[in-house]
């Protein structure tokens, strides 16, 4: 794992932009993981801007979102679909078919997340994992002892990814559990990229970097991952030793 310090957050996601940048310039047909959050809104604005100004080419690239709330529909405004076409999908030339995002409606969930796998096998597995880290050291919607081994599903959501979330919706309650890929689908990645910012991350990050490798800290087992980058902003550096 390596762990590389910006000065500031426009600086940090600046530099996460232009990594996934040059993966897509290098293979076209770019198997992405993709997360929502609002870490991650500067990354995409900074990618729109790319494929507007600097012809950044989506056309080829297939992609595949870590995690869906359970019970909003896809035009919902709070769910990731529709985060994901305000954010990026709606202003570069990505191929609507060739966005994948679990569908937290399905009758079947168990059916619906063993497919989504398979798609992303049939796809030829992630290239580049995009990752951010939540209030309870989760990676996806892995919280707090979920196994490290663990495969995409429905999971109950904690206490504290709810207070960091509950906020974001303006209507309608916060659902309580959410479709998310599982840890050990995100370490079968072929690179992992991380981003994280701001104080408010701080300790939760030391723990995940430099504390156990623990289920009780999902983000800690990225350390078991054979490439993975953090990019991290000097605020949420400023725990680590
Ligand atoms: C979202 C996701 C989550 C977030 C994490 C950080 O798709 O997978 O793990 O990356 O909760 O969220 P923010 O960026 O809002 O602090």
């Amino acid at each position: 794992m390596e762990v590389i310090i910006r000065e500031n957050e426009e600086v940090a996601c600046g530099m996460v932009a232009r990594i996934i940048a040059k993966a897509v310039r290098k293979k076209p047909d770019l198997v992405l993981g993709l997360a929502t959050g609002r870490t991650m809104e500067k990354v995409y604005a900074e990618l729109a801007r790319m494929h507007r100004d600097e012809a950044l080419d989506f056309s080829a690239c297939r992609t595949f979102n870590l995690d869906e709330y359970i019970g909003l529909e896809q035009d919902d405004v709070n769910s990731y679909h529709h985060y994901m076409d305000e954010h990026l999908f709606r202003h570069i030339n990505i191929k609507p078919g060739n966005t994948h995002l679990p569908d937290g409606t399905a009758d079947d969930l168990k059916a619906e997340a063993r497919g989504y796998e398979e798609k992303m096998c049939a796809c030829g597995g992630i290239d580049l994992q995009l990752l951010g880290i939540g209030q309870s050291g989760h990676i996806g919607f892995n919280e707090p002892l979920s196994s490290l081994m663990s495969r995409m599903r429905d999971k109950v959501l904690a206490p504290e990814t709810i207070a960091q979330n509950g906020p974001l919706f303006k209507t309608g309650a916060m659902p309580k559990r959410a479709m998310t890929m599982g840890v050990g689908t995100i370490l079968e990645s072929r690179r992992a990229l991380v981003l994280v910012t701001g104080e408010g991350k701080a300790d939760i990050l030391a723990e995940s970097v430099e504390g156990a490798v623990t289920s009780r800290v999902t983000a800690s087992a990225l350390q078991l991952h054979p490439h993975c980058v953090v990019v991290v902003d000097e605020a949420a550096a400023s725990k680590l030793q």
